[in-house]
């Protein structure tokens, strides 16, 4: 009995995974990475984020996330292959991110 649900229990999830469709798909991916979700960062959006503010030096200065909902794709690409200052390094494969890019992109046609 432990071995035939040894067997069964991974055919069942990977046929119920395989019922997402691409949108959910993207839209789980940029909650949950292999990693902290980019929504923490650049908002549910990709629209930006105030992170935190703090003191340097005396002045009051802030550490935003940028906007990454109207970047190019080129540039989201080479965005998430080079180290950034602020920004965790993930490892994305190229369909991971264009998944992101998509849903990132998926109300454009909404929007105008
Ligand atoms: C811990 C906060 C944090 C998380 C989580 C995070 N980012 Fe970022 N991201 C940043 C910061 C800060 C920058 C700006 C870095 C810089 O200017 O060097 C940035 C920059 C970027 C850029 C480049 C934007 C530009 O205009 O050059 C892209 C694209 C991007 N992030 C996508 C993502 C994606 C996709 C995820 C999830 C897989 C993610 N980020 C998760 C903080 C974060």
């Amino acid at each position: 009995m432990k071995l035939l649900l040894f067997l069964i229990l991974p055919l069942y999830l990977f046929a119920t995974s395989s019922f997402i469709t691409p949108t959910e798909y993207a839209s789980q991916l940029y909650k949950n990475p292999r990693g902290i979700g980019c929504q923490k960062c650049h908002g549910d959006n990709g629209e930006g984020k105030l992170i935190a503010k703090y003191k340097h030096k005396g002045k009051q200065r802030s550490f935003r996330a940028p906007m990454i909902n109207t970047i190019s794709y080129n540039e989201f690409y080479k965005a998430l292959n080079r180290r950034k200052n602020g920004m965790p390094r993930y490892f994305l494969t190229d369909k991971e991110i264009a998944a992101l890019y998509l849903h990132l992109h998926k109300n454009d046609k909404k929007k105008k």
